[in-house]
């Protein structure tokens, strides 16, 4: 694996707000770990919880940060939130009440893994039309999305895809894992994010999938994948926290 600058768009880090990091010790290891592999700006992504508001986020955000530069003085962290889609999602975005990525108009959003493509697309286009930009996570994770034509449908509309790093990983003779790398070859997968939680839940392990991409991948669409387009979506508003 080459030497590396690297965004994860995906990672429950924040300590003690969902089924992610548990303490800032947890935190820490988790983001140690990943800079270890080459990730040098984390969007935490904390699910966003039916009774408590994004409130405190932001600070605790900036607590992850201050504690993580200790060991990695350049590491920077930006807050986002993942929302799982249902009808109120774009008036909650708008009220401020559920987060976009670091301010900008860029939403991580998932849905049911059994989703029809139907509510799927209907989804996608309510977050587009009240002025969104919408990033599916995991985008792997959905059934209807197997369906070529149907991806491409997503993709082409403008939805952006997020795929796990752990899901390019593993045996090439897996269904799963060569259903990823090829769409990644064809183009669909437009950032990849750990989805890190905790070191015995989806650890911050990339190195595998960064080397089967250095194998098989342009590297114009590596960097793409990895760094680019996560910045260019910071880049619409920088809210780096000053510490
Ligand atoms: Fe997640």
């Amino acid at each position: 694996m080459k030497n590396r600058s690297i965004v994860d768009v995906h990672a429950h880090v924040l300590p003690g707000v969902d089924d992610g990091a548990r303490d800032l010790e947890e935190a820490c290891f988790l983001l140690d770990q990943a800079a270890s592999q080459g990730i040098r700006i984390v969007i935490a992504t904390p699910h966003v919880s039916g009774r408590n508001g994004p409130e405190g986020l932001e600070e605790l955000a900036g607590k992850v940060q201050q504690e993580i530069r200790k060991q990695h003085p350049e590491f920077t962290l930006y807050l986002g939130q993942e929302a799982f889609f249902h009808e109120e999602l774009p008036r909650r975005l708008k009220a401020g009440t559920v987060l976009t990525i670091a301010g900008s108009r860029y939403v991580l959003t998932e849905f049911d893994p059994e989703v029809s493509f139907g509510s799927l697309t209907r989804g996608i286009r309510a977050l587009s039309m009240a002025g969104f930009q919408p990033v599916l996570a995991h985008m792997e994770r959905y059934q209807c999305l197997r369906q070529e034509e149907n991806l491409s449908e997503i993709a082409n509309g403008g939805c952006l895809c997020q795929m796990n790093y752990s899901s390019l990983q593993g045996s090439r003779f897996h269904s799963d894992v060569r259903w990823c790398r090829r769409q990644v070859l064809d183009g669909n997968v437009h950032l990849l994010g750990t989805d890190m939680h905790r070191m015995d839940f989806r650890p911050p392990d990339i190195k595998g999938a960064v080397e089967w991409l250095e194998g098989h991948v342009e590297e114009e669409l590596l960097d793409a994948m990895i760094w680019k387009n996560a910045m260019n979506m910071l880049r619409q508003k920088e809210t780096d926290f000053k510490v």
